[in-house]
């Protein structure tokens, strides 16, 4: 038997119904907040990930599925192709390729879609993954660099989870600084690390040489008591960092947004500066982030583009849709009634009735004339369909259709007219 592929997997009813009523909910979000939709490919040349995502990140080194793309004719050269991990990095260059620094005011974009990394499997974790994303990009003089952006962004995410009913979420917030307080930061990690990266886990010793921020961000229960005597960030910002920051959080505040700051949060994508922060709930265990994100003011200029300092998150709606509260599944619509065609050249009949009963938005599933009663009451019961509709000789000859409350058992007749009211009355 042909299976989907580890970490991949389908869904299937009813759990879409619970994804569908996730994605409206964030496309009304988005809406309220002035943002619009875009859809990038999900294949990009390898080299804008390698150049925004940064290569020595676990995403490009290890976690990317890349491919030699063959030229169709001799003389065409083939092209390392990449499916996208993440969504920054296509949009910020969808924003360069189509100048869309020209368009009013900051550029408030988002998207829902399909991200691909090769991790290992586990619960809220797959390697073909879904996020929801936002970016706001710009150039400073429309406002993408001020800190209102940031609390902006972060009071939607606020407004988003508690509107899907996601109790016990926790906003981690850090600064992670600019390249100025960076490169003093690094010198004073690295300085640190020396006499005790030795006694460190195997992917700590890798990463004190090539991303030493990452320590930061090491799980290994043996490294923490180092790990918590190592500087941080949070001590170097520099003066606009630090302002920047106080800001944002002086905006949250006056939101009512709780957060709690967490200068060991660092990320694991090299684009982000200043602002950095991730959304946590309890109950989905080890993979316990619903989203993260943070500021990302170089991106563009390291592909090529113009300054357009931004910042944006993804929600991973894997993980959101687990996080869901049971009543939120209620989102599923059974059929309003169920027809069933009684007896040769009766499907006819059924079809014309079903056309005028969905018009009127009715959810409506069609049996089949080789069907005996019997069998179709059951087949419309198990389905969870309200009523039950008969559509014979009789009655299309009458105009008049025996229509039986499966849950109460009664049953009425009705004339074509009256029958939209009675399906659309309340149960
Ligand atoms: P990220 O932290 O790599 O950031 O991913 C964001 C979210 O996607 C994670 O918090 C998690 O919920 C979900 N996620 C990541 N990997 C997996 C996986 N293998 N299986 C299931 N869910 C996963 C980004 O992708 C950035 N592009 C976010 C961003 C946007 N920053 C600025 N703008």
């Amino acid at each position: 038997m042909i299976k989907a592929i580890r970490g991949t997997r389908d869904l299937l009813p009813p759990e879409t119904a619970t994804w569908n009523y996730v994605e409206a909910i964030a496309r009304d979000v988005f809406r309220a907040y002035n943002f619009q939709e875009i859809r990038t490919p999900v294949f990009e040349a390898t080299e804008l990930f390698a150049r925004g995502v940064g290569e020595e990140t676990d995403i490009v080194s290890k976690e990317m599925y890349t491919w030699e793309d063959r030229g169709r004719a001799e003389s065409d050269r083939g092209q390392s192709l990449t499916l996208r991990p993440e969504n920054t990095a296509g949009v910020v260059r969808a924003y360069i390729e189509h100048k869309m620094w020209e368009r009013p005011g900051v550029t408030k974009l988002f998207y829902i879609g399909p991200q691909f990394r090769r991790e290992r499997p586990q619960k809220g974790r797959y390697r073909q993954f879904y996020q929801i994303g936002a970016e706001v990009i710009g150039p400073t003089s429309a406002g993408s660099e001020s800190p209102a952006r940031d609390a902006e962004v972060l009071e939607m995410l606020a407004t988003l989870l508690d509107r899907l009913g996601i109790q016990g979420w926790t906003l981690q917030l850090n600064s992670v600084g600019c390249a100025n307080d960076r490169a003093v930061y690094l010198q004073a990690l690295r300085e640190a690390l020396k006499p005790v990266v030795g006694q460190m886990c195997f992917d700590c010793q890798r990463r004190a040489e090539t991303n030493p921020m990452r320590v930061l961000d090491c799980k290994h229960p043996e490294d923490q008591a180092i790990i918590a005597n190592l500087p941080r960030i949070s001590q170097y910002l520099d003066e606009s960092c630090r302002q920047h920051f106080d800001e944002v959080k002086s905006i949250l505040d006056a939101c009512n947004i709780p957060y709690v700051l967490n200068d060991r949060l660092v990320r694991g994508l090299d684009y982000y500066t200043r602002t950095a922060f991730e959304f946590t709930h309890g109950a989905l265990g080890a993979q316990n982030a619903i989203l993260g994100g943070g500021r990302y003011d170089g991106l563009s200029e390291a592909i090529g583009g113009p300054k357009a300092p931004g910042i944006g998150f993804a929600i991973g709606e894997d993980r959101l849709v687990m996080s869901i509260p049971e009543t939120a599944a209620s989102a599923v619509r059974h059929p309003d009634a169920y027809i069933a065609p009684m007896g040769p050249g009766m499907n006819k009949e059924a079809a014309r009735l079903a056309r005028e009963l969905r018009h009127s938005d009715l959810v409506i599933e069609l049996g089949d004339e080789s069907f005996r009663l019997k069998k179709s009451l059951e087949t419309a019961s198990k389905l969870g369909a309200r009523f039950a509709i008969i559509v014979g000789e009789n009655e299309t000859r009458s105009g008049q259709f025996a229509v039986k409350d499966l849950a109460k058992g009664e049953q009425v007749t009705l004339s074509r007219d009256d029958l939209v009211r009675h399906l659309q009355s309340i149960p």
